[in-house]
């Protein structure tokens, strides 16, 4: 049995050990699961270069320990419930022996294929149960899976592929959402143009839409576990090999691929998923991110499946069919965790309090928050219309980059208060520093969250690229992994997250970089230049605010802002789209030629004075027409 906190003096208790006796602790958590080979040390680490190592030369496969450990206890339990886009669809059910024998099949399918160990898999699929088999299966012979989420374009998952070099892409015929179908094979088949190492295609049959298929590299899901084995021998991984890369964005350059191993991140997700949502066997739990995020992966598949847990997975959107259907899916499979971005909130919040008619919801025990700040009023709505004031909130802060929940109440336990993260999870070791590295100690503080002692399930690597993993995370405050973002510890020490303090945006809770999002507007070829910035937007938390020089020959304003949204659809997705377009005559710059984002954006959040120091700007003339012309 894991550590289970069930007090808050249990929390503080614990937290203190995992301080003083980090090796003690965590030893003691890992010890629950099943190891081929014990570790050597619990522990090795510097963040210099950096190097982190957990569970030392322990063995294992995490597959192992989500199917074969639970067969012997509970075989029949229901590990994933699937609900379709389309509520006249049927639900499905898999147990955790259906589970165990469709990832072998399909596992043995991939060998057969030719993958080996460490060979790396791009995921392009819809939320259906086998993008869960898929991961699994990945696991299961040692290949390292990287899930691109569904919704991005051609180009973005053209990049990706490359950047791993993947052999095998996994996909649908076509994915369903809300109203619409997406054709998602068609999307890979124009991404193949431009990614030479990939040699083999799978394709799942969704909607039964026509796909064209190439003689020797496509091959239909169904054909190729056609006849496999329901057993499958688990490759034997180091606790330091690979289990997945996931690519996020960053304030400079293309997207990195952040890579994650197996030990760590196995302990960590099993025990933050069990006790931030004090999950109970026999509870129904409902996380409604998507896999193609690091919330999917670790709190729908893999921290989850590892706690022998019944995890819910929904194809489709929450207006569909209509602004009532999140509640409809917790009374009718009756769920006990519910976890959903701030976004979703404030989306349905929009709707009033119609849709709740008819609902029940008194299944629910635990809400959960993800994604970015959720306001005091969402948190509130929340609170008291899903939650009926009776269900803690967790606000859980963590990244891509840290594997799982860092700073969040556990459930029923901490006091909470809204839009507060409130405190570090056992292992977490927050410190709040200064511009200049400088710590600040004690309560009522505010500056820049970094984290000064490893923990299991950080990333260890950006793919391809140590040192651009050195010096995004390791090379600004020395000896301290920075998280990029801002936060004030209040007078009970409680945490709140302020936002990022970097350029990387969050809309609707995806994480973007205005680099990368410029970078796709420079793609237009009568754009000149262009600065993004994130203003702070009702529903999305932050829109995309795109100033633009153009060539303004052949078009009208209006025009061209359309097709500069068009350009970022086509090579990022939909998910990037500016929401608005300036066209300008010139930037903001220093006699250096630095934009001065700061202007852009104030000007972009409605402030048109006080931009502070502006006695470097070159041209005054330029700040007065983007104010005159402001969206
Ligand atoms: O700014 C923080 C915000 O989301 C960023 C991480 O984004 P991503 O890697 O896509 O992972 C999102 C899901 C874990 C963070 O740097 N963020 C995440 N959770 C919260 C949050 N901001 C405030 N409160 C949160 N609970």
């Amino acid at each position: 049995m894991s550590i289970k906190i069930q007090t808050l003096s249990g929390y503080m208790h614990e937290y203190q050990k995992s301080v003083l006796q980090p090796e003690a602790f965590w030893s003691r958590v890992a010890e629950s699961f099943h190891w081929k080979k014990h570790w050597d040390e619990v522990v090795q680490w510097n963040f210099e270069e950096p190097k982190v190592e957990w569970f030392v030369n322990g063995k294992l496969n995490i597959t192992e320990n989500i199917l074969d450990r639970h067969l012997y206890t509970h075989a029949n339990r229901t590990a994933i419930i699937w609900e379709p886009n389309d509520p006249n669809e049927k639900t499905r059910k898999l147990t955790y022996k259906e589970l165990y024998e469709q990832v072998n099949r399909f596992s043995n399918a991939l060998r057969q294929k030719g993958l080996k160990k460490g060979d790396r898999v791009v995921i392009y699929m819809p939320m259906v149960p086998e993008a869960a088999i898929a991961m699994l299966a990945c696991a299961r012979i040692g290949a390292v899976h990287s899930i691109v989420f569904a919704g991005f374009s051609s180009t973005a998952l053209a990049d990706r592929i490359n950047d791993c070099e993947a052999k095998v892409v996994l996909t649908s015929d076509e994915n369903y959402r809300g109203s619409k179908t997406i054709p998602i094979k068609a999307v890979v088949d124009e991404s193949l143009e431009k990614s030479p190492s990939v040699e083999s295609v799978i394709v799942l049959k969704r909607t039964g839409g026509k796909v064209d298929m190439k003689e020797g590299r496509d091959y239909w899901w169904h054909d190729v576990v056609e006849g496999q084995s329901t057993e499958c021998p688990a490759e034997e991984m180091d606790s330091e090999d690979m289990l997945f890369i996931l690519y996020t964005s960053g304030s400079t350059g293309k997207p990195k691929g952040v890579v994650h191993t197996t030990g760590g991140y196995m302990v960590y997700t099993q025990f933050t998923f069990e006790n931030v949502f004090q999950y109970s066997a026999g509870d129904v739990y409902w996380c409604t991110a998507d896999v193609g995020w690091i919330t999917g992966h670790s709190y729908i598949v893999y921290g989850p499946l590892l706690s022998g847990a019944t995890t819910l997975m929904f194809e489709g959107v929450p207006t569909y069919p209509d602004a009532g259907r999140f509640w409809d899916i917790v009374d009718k499979h009756k769920v006990n965790q519910f976890y959903t971005a701030p976004t979703a909130i404030r989306a349905l919040e929009a709707y009033g309090l119609k849709p709740f008619e008819g609902k029940d919801l008194s299944s629910l025990k635990v809400l959960g928050s993800v994604g970015e700040p959720i306001n005091e009023e969402a948190w509130h709505w929340y609170h008291d219309h899903v939650g009926k004031g009776r269900c803690p909130i967790v606000d859980t802060w963590w990244q891509t980059e840290t594997g799982g929940i860092m700073l969040s109440p556990i459930a029923g336990i901490t006091p909470t208060k809204p839009s507060y993260a409130t405190l570090p999870l056992p292992g977490i070791q927050p410190i709040i520093v200064d511009e200049k590295g400088k710590e600040l100690k004690g309560n009522s503080v505010e500056g820049n969250l970094c984290i000064k002692f490893p923990w299991p399930s950080m990333l260890r690597t950006t793919y391809g690229d140590h040192e651009r993993c050195r010096q995004t995370y390791f090379s600004t405050y020395k000896g301290m992994y920075f998280t990029g973002d801002g936060v004030k510890r209040d007078e009970d020490g409680y945490y709140r997250i302020l936002g990022r303090v970097d350029d990387v945006i969050n809309v609707s809770g995806h994480r973007m970089g205005t680099a990368e999002v410029e970078n796709a507007i420079n793609e237009h070829p009568l754009v000149v230049e262009s600065a993004v910035v994130g203003y702070p937007h009702d529903i999305k938390g932050q829109g995309i605010y795109a100033y633009v020089i153009a060539d303004m020959t052949n078009r009208t304003a209006a025009n061209l802002e359309n097709e500069i949204r068009e350009t970022v659809n086509k090579i990022i997705g939909p998910i990037a789209k500016p929401d608005k377009v300036q066209i300008v005559s010139g930037l903001p710059k220093t006699r250096s030629g630095k934009i001065m984002r700061r202007i852009l954006r104030k000007v972009a959040e409605g402030q048109t004075d006080n931009f502070g120091d502006t006695s470097t700007l070159l041209d005054p003339s330029v700040v007065e027409e983007i104010i005159k012309n402001r969206k």
